[in-house]
């Protein structure tokens, strides 16, 4: 078989819809929706002849670190026809993603994997989670506001309804936090009508500050009923809770507490726990299907200088980036960052040695240096060691959205 693998058209919707179909069982009612809001221009195709045999989506996006959005390509769609599998044809499809990714300027890439290992062999590494998470509805209900000793009273909060109207008052309080919260991405401006939207059983409420903010929405809860439960009730899913104020934080797990005497448990999708484990009086936080994204870098050294570091790190150490699949990452680079700002400059005797994923993986801060090390995927003297966990370690990055 001879592959040609080239940047697809609107002529091709139909044949990529078809592999969809095939590999992610898409509902073929879907196809005008689908239609209405993909840009081609962002996929490749690979080609037998005339024949689409595979493809994959490359999505221009951004992705937080250190309060910095970083340009991040988002592979998605990546399907091959059942009949072409096993040949080599993802492999490619991959291969010119990257070059595409960097042609764009892309600094940094990131997937949600169906499975680890295609991924893998082309760089990408385990990098950050999409934690679910279940919590009973009672527990919500019964929230308690900061207590004694918080040091803060919590703002007065005003909860209302919201529609597809509010989009762009979502949008401003989800970029004003998205920041603060390593992984999360930069959401296309394109994205917020679906994220807003309230059709079927699916809601939107705000939480609007009275008083010294001028009634700008502090905080947004989307949420969805889903399944009717055999005996009595359905089952709630919150897809995003984003909160600017501990008192709208509180005030909108409320309101989703109030949801008590139909729906027994909540499922959260993408956020992370913590805050509403220290709030809760109990530990009644369980784990859910939580799931794991993958990430690679496109161009290290742009990757390097565009996030953000805590401004009390001062750290140097040399690395040897192994990345045969980028070419332009591989070899020898000292890595410096202090006063908040880092770069990756050509040179030194790459004391540290690690691939593209392990790379990655530092990056984004999922997992230390240390434990790299400990797996194999990182080999480096223990200054060093201590260099690159001060840079980057601890920060858990989660993402909220799944593409
Ligand atoms: C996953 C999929 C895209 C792989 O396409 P493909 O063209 O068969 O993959 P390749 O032939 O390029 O395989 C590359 C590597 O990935 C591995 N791989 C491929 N498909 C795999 C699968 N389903 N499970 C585990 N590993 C797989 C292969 O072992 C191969 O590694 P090897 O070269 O060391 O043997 C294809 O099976 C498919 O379309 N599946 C349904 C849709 C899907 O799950 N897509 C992934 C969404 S994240």
């Amino acid at each position: 078989m001879t592959l040609d693998v080239r940047v697809l058209g609107d002529e091709h919707a139909a044949d990529v819809f078809a592999l969809r179909m095939q590999a992610f069982r898409v509902p073929p009612a879907s196809l005008d929706a689908w239609r209405a809001q993909v840009d081609l221009s962002n996929f490749l195709g690979a080609f037998d002849g005339s024949r689409l045999v595979g493809v994959t989506a490359a999505l221009p996006l951004g992705q937080h670190f250190g309060g910095r959005a970083v340009p991040m390509g988002g592979v998605a769609t990546v399907a091959v026809a059942a009949e072409d599998r096993g040949r080599g044809v993802a492999g490619r499809l991959l291969g010119a993603a990257i070059g595409m990714m960097h042609d764009r300027g892309d600094a940094l890439s990131a997937l949600h994997p169906a499975t680890t290992r295609l991924y893998r062999a082309h760089g990408w590494e385990l990098a950050g989670e999409r934690p679910v998470w279940r919590v009973p509805t009672a527990a919500l209900r019964d929230l308690p506001g900061p207590g004694p000793g918080s040091g803060s009273e919590p703002e007065p909060v005003v909860l209302r309804a919201g529609s597809a109207a509010d989009r762009d008052r979502i949008r401003a309080c989800y970029e004003r936090v998205a920041p603060d919260h390593d992984g999360w991405l930069a959401r296309p401006a394109g994205w917020w009508d679906a994220l807003a939207s309230t059709d079927g059983h699916r809601y939107l409420s705000l939480a609007r500050a009275e008083g010294g903010y001028g009634g700008e929405v502090m905080g947004y809860v989307r949420y969805r009923q889903v399944g009717k439960r055999p005996d009595w009730g359905y089952r709630l899913r919150v897809d995003e809770l984003v909160a600017a104020t501990p008192g709208a934080e509180r005030a909108l797990w409320r309101l989703i507490g109030s949801y008590a005497s139909q729906a027994e448990r909540v499922t959260v999708a993408g956020c992370r726990p913590d805050r509403l484990l220290l709030a809760l009086p109990e530990q009644v936080v369980r784990a859910g299907r939580s799931s794991h994204w993958m990430a690679r870098p496109i161009d290290a050294a742009a990757a390097v200088a565009a996030r953000g570091y805590r401004p009390v790190v001062n750290a140097r150490v040399e690395l040897h980036v192994h990345d045969p699949h980028a070419p332009w990452n591989d070899g020898d680079w000292i890595l410096e960052v202090a006063g908040g700002e880092g770069r990756l400059r050509r040179g030194g005797y790459g004391s540290v040695r690690l691939g593209a994923g392990a790379l990655a993986c530092l990056y984004t801060g999922w997992t230390s240096a240390a434990n790299l090390v400990a797996a194999g995927l990182v080999h480096a003297p223990v200054d060093a060691v201590a260099g690159l966990d001060a840079v980057f370690a601890g920060s858990r990055p989660a993402m909220l959205d799944h593409f």
